[in-house]
């Protein structure tokens, strides 16, 4: 595969496109061919098997289309799928998982108390497990499944301040926020939502999402197989959606603006 192919970034809908403006930002000379999966969304409500099922179906359309690297800009799809889709594909799939290693580093040592917020399949699942495993008996994690927060990003009500702000309260007001060192953003729909985080949250604690780590992990693995694209190329984001509607086409593209 030629260093000048796209790169293939899915989601389940339109939470990746947060991941794909930071491909932007950080390697402005790849050319991204984005697909989210809104006809399908919410993936976090699905059983593993659905949401592999899907992740196959739109892997294998990446393929046909000449990608030389997948990312999976999604942390339940990556959950459900990426062993199955590194044994199934010889090109590099990079996946997504809660940036909760970030969150317990930035103690220092200290006990950390986390809040990942991901969709329910995620923390569901047994890579979740594993994660927790290697970071519980350091630190205090709060697991909380957030899907509305999926909903609402798929539905085009990001903008609709009171409705955010009255399910984030739903979600953590069962909490001691001011306890708290940070809020891991374990789905990528959730990083379109740090400014209302900000607001929920003190000061004192830190958002942390794992788009920027997932971005720099991509870079290092194209550059060791010496796919970066040149400096000369000229990149940039296509997107596209299995749902055609107007609505969602014109949402993707002011996404793409925002993070
Ligand atoms: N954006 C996805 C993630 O990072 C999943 C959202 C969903 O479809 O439930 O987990």
């Amino acid at each position: 595969m030629a260093s000048t192919a796209p790169i293939g970034v899915f989601d389940s809908g339109l939470g990746g496109i947060s991941v794909a403006h930071e491909i932007r930002r950080a390697m402005p000379h790849e050319r991204v061919l984005y697909f989210g999966d809104s006809a399908n969304a919410p993936y976090g409500t699905k059983t593993p098997e659905q949401v592999r099922e899907l992740s196959f179906a739109i892997v294998e359309h990446f393929v046909k289309q000449g990608v030389k690297a997948v990312v999976i800009a999604c942390n339940t799809a990556t959950s459900a799928a990426v062993n199955e889709l590194r044994d199934t594909y010889e090109i590099p799939i990079i996946g997504m998982e809660p940036a909760l290693k970030v969150a317990c580093d930035r103690g220092h040592g200290e006990r950390q108390r986390v809040i990942v917020a991901a969709t329910p399949l995620t923390l569901r699942e047994r890579k979740f497990a594993a994660l927790m495993d290697r970071f519980k008996a350091d630190h205090t994690i709060h697991p909380e499944p957030c899907p509305d927060l999926v909903s609402i990003v798929e539905s085009g009500r990001l903008d609709d301040h009171d409705l955010v702000m009255r399910t984030l309260h739903g979600y953590f007001d069962h909490y001691d926020l001011d306890s708290i060192d940070a809020v891991v953003l374990g789905c990528t729909h959730f990083v379109f939502y740090r400014g209302y985080f900000r607001e929920l949250l003190p000061d004192s604690a830190a958002i942390i999402d794992g788009n920027e780590g997932t971005v720099r992990h991509l870079h290092v693995v194209l550059e060791s197989l010496g796919k970066l694209a040149p400096e000369d190329a000229v990149g940039g984001v296509e997107l596209a959606n299995s749902d055609p509607s107007p609505r969602v086409a014109a949402l993707a593209r002011d996404l793409l603006q925002r993070p």
